[in-house]
């Protein structure tokens, strides 16, 4: 850091903290012999963020750190803590700091960096009355500070209800499910072939208070011990999506506390994580669901960019409208599965959409059709006999075009790991031959457990910890969007 870069450092300041340090003290800290003073600059030298350190003789002590709020989620504040720590660490030295209980992508981070909880200051902050946790992170101390810690930070209640799952779920700040209880409605859109969105948002009204008392009671805490709450804002049914914001707005709301808005796909990425904390950036993820299917390329916990996806049905809406085909349950895809491992997939030849394009683009409008015309000419006696094998021979055709493509765009794009999530992850014959093909290419693969795959909260209360937060009481004329592209956090130009 150098003189010319302290105007830039007290903008940041002024920005970032309700209570900021003011201009002089900064310019001392700057002087300070003892002082670790570091700026991340982009290109052209612009200064995107900066960090104070001390370097004690017995311990290293982080005293400020800010990232410009144009340049958050972009791994800024990463590279500037992981320069001191480990320097630290060169240094032999522990790092030790203090961290508003409420600030959770905060303790998010000092967790992946290997810190740890070792003490509560009570009403430490006088301008909100918060209290500070006190982080430690040993010598050498790289990961997963979260080991022999029963609940690091605060807890975080997520809530998640874009489609027919009423979901709510406890998370704590590294990340770690202490609940998650989902509530599905498929008992209820049974008679009628499909989630009627009229019904979904009235079962949701219904259900939701029963599903966040489940949660808390499970994580064996009340709603005072919150300490942020966190909510999908989309994309999904707009009514059903109301039902959740406005359950966590009044959440919030009621005790003051900061609210999380998600994105229902960066929820299905973020399960990725909830399964492997550890497995390593940049990575491929397949997400295959009831209403998506597409590639995305994770640059790290909030950095995504789409690569391709289907260009008509979804892989769950092809796996669900077979099922119907086939007169097996409602919505049908897991049953499917079921029948499919009895049967032999090479009976029948199904077309696979987009072999031959070297795009990471899918469809699936061929095979659905395709198994129409082939049960169409079977005779009732036939369709009974040979189901399980039709059943074997389409699930073939569409898993193939899902990991062929999956592989061969992680291969692409050069990256470490290939994971897989939504609702179709779930798929017994996806989860094999994933984790097969992509580990013969050399991939690190991951596939979540079964419960992370399909809509559940506690991926939205993951993918809550590496996103914006609202300060209470901001969140008030937050929104729901049935549509929301991937990258984004809420409806509102305002995160
Ligand atoms: O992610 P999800 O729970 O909801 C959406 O966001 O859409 O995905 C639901 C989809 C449904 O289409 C369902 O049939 C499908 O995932 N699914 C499966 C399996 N289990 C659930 N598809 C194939 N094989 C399964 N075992
Ligand atoms: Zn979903």
């Amino acid at each position: 850091m150098r003189t010319a870069d302290l105007k830039a450092v007290i903008a940041i300041e002024a920005v970032s903290f309700i209570d900021p340090w003011s201009p002089q003290l900064l310019a001392e800290e700057l002087s300070e012999e003892l002082a670790w003073k570091a700026v991340a600059e982009d290109e052209d030298g612009q200064v995107l963020g900066y960090l104070f350190g001390r370097m004690y003789p017995d311990a290293w002590h982080l005293m400020d750190f800010a990232v410009a709020p144009g340049a958050r989620r972009r791994g800024v504040g990463r590279r500037l803590l992981s320069a001191f720590v480990e320097a630290a660490d060169r240094a032999g030295r522990d790092v030790l700091l203090e961290v508003r209980a409420g600030n959770l992508p905060a303790l998010a981070l000092y967790h992946e960096l290997g810190f740890s909880h070792v003490g509560l200051r009570r009403r430490y902050y006088p301008d909100t009355g918060e209290d500070a946790l006190v982080l430690v992170r040993e010598t050498g101390g790289g990961g997963g500070g979260c080991g022999s810690d029963p609940t690091p930070g605060g807890l975080l209640l997520a809530i998640e209800s874009s489609c027919d799952d009423s979901a709510v779920a406890v998370l704590d700040g590294c990340g770690r499910v202490h609940a998650s209880v989902v509530h599905s409605q498929d008992a209820v859109h049974e008679r009628y072939g499909g989630v009627v969105p009229e019904v979904a948002s009235r079962a949701h009204v219904e259900r939701m208070s029963a599903v966040v008392d489940e949660a808390l009671r499970q994580a064996g805490c009340t709603m005072d011990e919150l300490e942020a709450v966190a909510v999908t804002v989309g994309p999904g049914l707009i009514g059903a999506l109301l039902v959740g914001v406005q359950t966590a707005k009044a959440i919030a709301w009621s005790r003051r506390l900061p609210l999380h808005p998600v994105n229902h796909l960066h929820g299905h990425l973020a399960a990725v994580w909830l399964a492997d904390a550890g497995a390593p950036f940049p990575m491929v993820t397949l997400v295959a669901s009831g209403g998506h299917t597409m590639l995305v390329r994770v640059e790290d916990r909030s950095t995504f960019r789409l690569l391709g996806q289907t260009l008509d049905d979804a892989a769950g809406e092809a796996f669900d409208k077979g099922a119907r085909l086939l007169g097996l349950g409602y919505p049908g895809g897991k049953e499917l599965d079921v029948l499919a491992e009895t049967g032999d997939p090479r009976t029948f030849s199904f077309p696979i959409g987009l072999k031959r394009s070297a795009r990471p683009n899918f469809s699936f409008s061929g095979v659905k059709t395709a198994l129409y015309y082939l049960l169409r000419e079977m005779t009732a006696e036939e369709r009974t006999l040979r189901a399980a094998d039709v059943a074997a021979s389409y699930r073939e055709a569409i898993v193939k075009a899902l990991v062929d493509k999956s592989v061969r765009c992680a291969i692409g794009e050069g990256v470490r790991t290939l994971a897989v999530a939504g609702g179709v992850a779930a798929n017994s014959l996806l989860r094999r031959r994933l984790r097969e093909q992509g580990e013969a290419a050399g991939l690190h693969v991951v596939v979540p457990p079964f419960q992370y795959c399909t809509d559940n909260a506690a991926m939205i209360g993951s993918a809550a910890l590496a996103g914006p937060a609202l300060a209470y009481p901001d969140y008030l004329d937050l929104d729901a969007a049935a549509s929301l592209p991937l990258g984004q956090w809420t409806p509102a130009s305002r995160v």
